[in-house]
């Protein structure tokens, strides 16, 4: 990971308080520039290829080790021996090498945290994409804090002043409701699974089934659904160093901000005031009210 990159040059630039590129108006890490773009969106897809496709903060390392477990439970070993950690043995795309990528066995599991428009195609290939949604203010007080731990930002300003900048799209992965619903508009294009980090939550079994069904992996007993919902709970991540994202201390302000932070619904609630919360369920409503899975986001 390029943790020392030079200062990109913004275009069009973009003032922001914390360090970033933009890629089609499109705000991402300062690793993240142009030709990374144009390469992930050139990536040579297989038609079996899994994406956790994501904007950050919702759920994405969480599906990863409940799709890393799924193998284990069922003995399958496609993932086993790809690596110490769930980013080794489900890469992002946007920032692994691509030709590692190329000689993995399929099916290949991914991350990705691009918007649809940067997605890789091939009209003659559907692959599957699981898009997982978060409420968008807890999503915003998740990034606010990665913003601040991670110190590739240099960031270290307010939260009210961060929530601006999230309802506004200038943060990483751009405006959290346009990244959405572009996969949403597009979902014929690809083959998705939505999940809501709040269904995680409160229906976890059901919610494993799912994925296990989407991957077509072989029936899950209830005892493994059980054991993949205790082995991918948050006080089992947060003390996991294959999960709980140690491998990336060197980088992170640790105490103050950790990865595996709280892992709750609702934590917004300490930190929005009721105007600001109005305006996001305004937002909400405005761009997604289209699709009811998105209602209980709103107040
Ligand atoms: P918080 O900052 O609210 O705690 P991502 O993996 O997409 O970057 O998302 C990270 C968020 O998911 C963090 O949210 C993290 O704590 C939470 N998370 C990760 N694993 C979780 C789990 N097993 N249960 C609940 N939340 C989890």
């Amino acid at each position: 990971e390029a943790k020392d990159a030079p200062e990109p040059q913004f275009f069009p630039p973009l003032n922001l308080p914390f360090r970033h590129s933009v890629v089609d108006g499109w705000v991402y890490p300062p690793f993240i520039k142009e030709d990374t773009i144009e390469r992930t969106r050139k990536f040579q897809l297989r038609e079996d290829d899994v994406f956790v496709a994501t904007y950050p903060k919702c759920g994405t390392t969480w599906t990863q080790n409940i799709i890393s477990k799924l193998h284990e439970v069922h003995g399958t070993g496609a993932l086993s021996g790809l690596g110490s950690h769930l980013l080794e043995v489900i890469p992002w795309l946007e920032n692994s090498s691509h030709e590692q990528i190329a000689e993995r066995p399929s099916p290949r599991y991914l991350k990705t945290h691009n918007p649809y428009v940067h997605l890789a195609k091939d009209p003659s290939i559907r692959c599957k994409y699981i898009v997982v949604s978060r409420n968008p203010k807890d999503a915003c007080v998740s990034l606010y804090h990665h913003a601040k731990g991670f110190s590739v930002f240099k960031y270290s300003g307010e939260f009210k002043d961060f929530a601006e900048l999230f309802f506004e799209g200038k943060v990483e992965s751009g405006c959290w409701w346009t990244h959405l619903k572009q996969y949403k508009q597009n979902r014929d294009d690809l083959d998705i699974l939505l999940l809501r980090y709040e269904d995680l939550h409160s229906q976890g079994l059901y919610m494993i089934r799912q994925i296990n069904d989407f991957l077509a992996l072989p029936s899950l007993s209830d005892s493994d659904c059980k054991r993949v919902l205790e082995e991918t709970s948050f006080d089992k991540m947060k003390k996991d160093p294959s999960a709980n994202y140690s491998w990336r201390d060197d980088g992170r302000k640790k105490d103050e901000s950790p990865f595996m932070r709280k892992g709750k619904v609702g934590d917004w609630t300490n930190f929005f005031s009721k105007d600001l919360s109005d305006r996001f369920d305004k937002k909400t409503r405005d761009l997604l009210g289209e699709f009811e899975v998105f209602n209980d986001y709103i107040t």
